[in-house]
């Protein structure tokens, strides 16, 4: 896969919804109601990182779920690329990008939403090819202003904000001409998840997914 039907493919994801659920999952109970709580409430679209023993096989179980896109964060390695294409996942995500990461996913037919943070590594991004990306860790790194700024001189670039992200803040990056839309943790609570509470994270995606 190109950089270019890599970013084709994300551009699609990142229209689905306003909002991509970053997930950690402790319990692999858990996957199936909690992706079938936030497909329910309006996002399909979930990022599931792999930053827990649980997380591989919480993508096989969710992959299965009806309407939702189910995809593995905080890709690293080329054996992270290889480990999530296996599992069932349809799209990776990662905090920045290095050459053996890009190769990888490329290679591995695995659409990847690669994180940058500032000009220079977004227009490195875009000179592999690479024009939607994540904007990592958005709000430390100078949030919405800074992407406005960034957009600026390279407007050809469009992102997901990630990294600090909340209902109160979502709408200052989805207001930018250059953001598609964001990604945060604020929709699955781990307290939530450890009551079992599907509703209320139900309830939760719907908020988030009403924001524009
Ligand atoms: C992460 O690093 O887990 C993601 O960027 C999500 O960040 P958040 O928990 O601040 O939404």
């Amino acid at each position: 896969m190109t950089p270019q039907d890599a970013s084709r493919e994300t551009e699609k994801l990142c229209r689905m919804a306003p909002v991509i659920p970053v997930l950690v999952i402790d319990d692999v109970a858990h996957a199936l109601p909690l992706a079938r709580a936030l497909v329910e409430g309006g996002l399909p679209v979930l990022e599931v990182t792999l930053r827990t023993p649980a997380a591989l096989a919480a993508i096989a179980e969710m992959a299965t779920v009806e309407g939702g896109v189910v995809g593995a964060g905080t890709l690293l390695t080329p054996k992270d690329v290889e480990a999530a294409k296996n599992a069932g996942a349809r799209f990776g995500v990662s905090p920045g990008a290095t050459d053996r990461l890009l190769d990888a996913c490329e290679e591995a037919d695995l659409p990847l939403l690669p994180g940058a943070a500032t000009a220079s590594e977004a227009m490195a991004l875009l000179e592999r090819g690479y024009s939607v990306q994540k904007f990592f860790p958005a709000e430390a790194n100078g949030g919405a202003k800074a992407l406005k700024a960034i957009g600026a001189p390279i407007p050809q670039v469009r992102f997901c904000p990630t990294g600090g992200v909340t209902l109160g803040n979502a709408g200052d990056y989805l207001g930018l001409s250059n953001v598609l839309c964001v990604g945060g943790s604020w929709v699955a609570p781990k307290d939530m998840l450890e009551a079992g509470d599907w509703a209320g994270i139900t309830a939760l995606a719907a908020e988030a997914a009403g924001l524009r």
